[in-house]
């Protein structure tokens, strides 16, 4: 895996932006965001967070949400992933309508499809790096396999040699990639991320979007962020501005 970004050393900028998900698939969208709004009441208020969203994120892309805080990214991928639902609107995922989905149904799209990955980490410290990988696929109900699927994951990672060492052995950067390999354990379609490198130093953050592009390039999966790091700009395929709940701008790079 000679393009694998290293942990120690910055990795360049990518070469030519999706030339290699152009080869890999057909321009299929996996996320169809249809005029989705989402009003929040506080007390007598009326927030709304998301006024007519429509966007599409094709198969095999590196697509981000950038904007101030308070944009709406957050419930925008919230809507995305089911964690949430659109006051109005519809989001289509793998070409199926959510609002016509059961919690039930969006349960298992979850569990199956989507991997998240946060800010925060959220990895238990008493867990070796490879045992929270493994966790997923138990939440999962994988049991085939786990072990070997879990250490793929780590080494797509960059993070074999670590395997056995616990969280607090590892670096900022090197914990957010257990994350991102325990959202890779499931395989998913479609991975999902808040603010990823929101807790990491400048150089952590650029290997952080390298591995996000390198999984986009080399495993097929299609991630979508958000994020107000000026640097996605020079990862990502698609960039849509937000700003208080709209598209302002759409910016693409070879797709
Ligand atoms: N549960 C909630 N109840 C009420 N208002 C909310 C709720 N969640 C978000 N909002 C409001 O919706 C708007 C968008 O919030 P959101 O968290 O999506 O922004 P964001 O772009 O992710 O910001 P940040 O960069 O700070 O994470 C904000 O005005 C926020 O106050
Ligand atoms: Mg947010």
């Amino acid at each position: 895996m000679e393009n694998q970004p290293q942990s120690q050393s910055v990795p360049p900028t990518p070469s030519q932006p999706g030339e290699a998900a152009k080869a890999a698939a057909p321009a299929e969208a996996v996320v169809k965001v249809e005029s989705v709004s989402r009003i929040y009441q506080v007390g007598a208020l009326e927030v709304a967070a998301l006024r007519e969203i429509s966007l599409e994120a094709p198969k095999g892309v590196l697509a981000a949400f950038k904007g101030r805080s308070g944009s709406g990214k957050t419930t925008l991928l919230n809507m995305i992933g089911g964690l949430d639902r659109p006051t109005h609107g519809d989001i289509y995922l793998f070409g199926r309508s959510m609002a016509k989905m059961s919690g039930r149904q969006l349960t298992d799209l979850r569990r199956h499809h989507i991997g998240f990955v946060f800010q925060s980490f959220a990895i238990i410290p008493s867990f070796s790096a490879l045992e929270n990988v493994e966790l997923m696929l138990r939440i999962a109900g994988v049991w085939k396999d786990r072990r070997e699927r879990a250490m793929r994951s780590m080494e797509i990672v960059g993070l074999g040699p670590w395997a056995h060492h616990r969280p607090w052995e590892l670096s900022g950067g090197q914990q957010q990639r257990v994350a991102i390999a325990r959202a890779l354990s499931t395989r998913p379609d479609l991975v999902i991320a808040d603010e990823p490198t929101g807790e990491l130093d400048s150089t952590n953050g650029r290997q952080i979007m390298a591995l996000f592009r390198y999984i986009v390039e080399k495993e097929g999966v299609t991630v979508i962020m958000a994020t107000h790091d000026p640097m996605i700009e020079e990862y990502a395929h698609i960039v849509f501005e937000l700003s208080d709940g709209q598209i302002k701008d759409i910016r693409r790079r070879g797709v």
